[in-house]
């Protein structure tokens, strides 16, 4: 029987690993492996983190649209963790264009530039919950994925996500690459360093902000607090079940309306912060409940956090 991999002693090449996933994931990672952070840092989460200056941290400034540069940079990495993405949804409508352009030919690249590492033993590669469109309850890894309407910017991302998807799959297919695709399910806390409704949410509650809900508020997300969404990475990484599989990683018990979650937010932080709804002029996922039950029976997967615990653990790295 396959053995679950160590993650001890390697060599890890992140990219993305300034934004909030892969610099949390490389805190993680960094007291027994040495880490290397590819990153163009259009975003940066890794600057503010007290590792930033850890001895077995190497940071690369990089585009991952740079084919050359990523396959010199990735250097005889044993693991790979393909965060970088155009990610957040108003800037995916604001630049469309470069969503698909990084989200496609940026992850074309990083997987055959892996392809070309004798020694690796793991790729990991975030999709998204978008994959699964508009209304999506107990969503399962095996449904049919959704491409929205030709001509709505937002899903240039989910479209961009599901083409990283079987591009992974064929490289695991075609070159035994040992893959692994992780779909993260509304992923929150400390560290969020793009748009988001939870990161909004807490910093205007603690600063007592008006909070302003897009649409009439009654969008449903499950929120998956980030150490959740570490502990989903680090199986993906370690279990053998896990290969050439894709998995939904997010918590299926903190299940809440986007209305609900600010009123939660703002009793659970004592907050005087009133809540506006204004309009909304973009296409947008009113149901959103993942089924994470393969990764719960292929790999151990199960979220622990609740959603007050994690609003609470959120607002205490925002007050700074
Ligand atoms: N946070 C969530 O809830 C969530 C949900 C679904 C999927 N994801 C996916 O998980 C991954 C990590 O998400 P995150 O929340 O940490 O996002 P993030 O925006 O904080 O991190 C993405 C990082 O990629 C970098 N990047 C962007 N374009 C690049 C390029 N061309 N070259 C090199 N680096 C580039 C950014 O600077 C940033 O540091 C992304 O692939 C995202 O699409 C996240």
């Amino acid at each position: 029987m396959d053995q679950s991999i160590n993650i001890r002693g390697k060599r890890i090449f992140i990219t993305g690993g300034a934004g909030f996933i892969g610099s949390t994931l490389a805190g993680r990672l960094l007291d027994e492996n040495d880490v290397t952070i590819y990153d163009d840092f259009r975003r940066d989460s890794l600057s503010t983190r007290p590792f930033a200056d850890h001895p077995r941290l190497k940071i690369v400034k990089g585009n991952v649209l740079d084919a050359e540069h990523v396959v010199t940079s990735i250097g005889d990495a044993n693991i790979v963790i393909h965060c970088a993405a155009i990610a957040g949804i108003d800037t995916v409508i604001l630049r469309p264009t470069e969503t698909l352009r990084v989200n496609i030919l940026g992850t074309a690249n990083v997987l055959e530039a892996a392809r070309g590492l004798p020694n690796l033993e793991r790729l990991v590669t975030f999709s998204t919950s978008e994959v699964f469109g508009q209304a999506a309850f107990r969503a399962d890894e095996a449904d049919t994925a959704h491409i929205g309407a030709v001509g709505e910017a937002r899903w240039t991302y989910a479209v961009g996500k599901l083409a990283d998807e079987h591009f992974a799959q064929a490289y695991h297919q075609e070159f035994d690459m040992p893959t692994v695709i992780v779909r993260p399910f509304n992923v929150y806390g400390p560290g969020q360093v793009g748009e988001g409704a939870m990161r909004t949410f807490v910093i205007r509650a603690l600063a007592g902000d008006e909070i302003q809900i897009h649409g009439d508020g009654n969008q449903i997300r499950a929120w998956c607090y980030v150490d959740d969404m570490i502990e989903g990475i680090m199986l993906a990484l370690t279990e053998p079940a896990a290969v050439g599989e894709a998995f939904n990683i997010g918590n299926a018990r903190a299940v809440i309306t986007i209305y609900g979650l600010a009123q939660t937010v703002v009793r659970v932080l004592g907050s005087s912060s009133k809540i506006r709804f204004i309009p909304k002029d973009y296409a947008d996922v009113e149901l959103r409940v993942p089924s994470v039950r393969k990764a719960k029976e292929l790999i151990g997967f199960d979220a622990k956090v609740d959603l007050e615990e994690g609003i609470l653990r959120t607002a205490e790295y925002y007050k700074g």
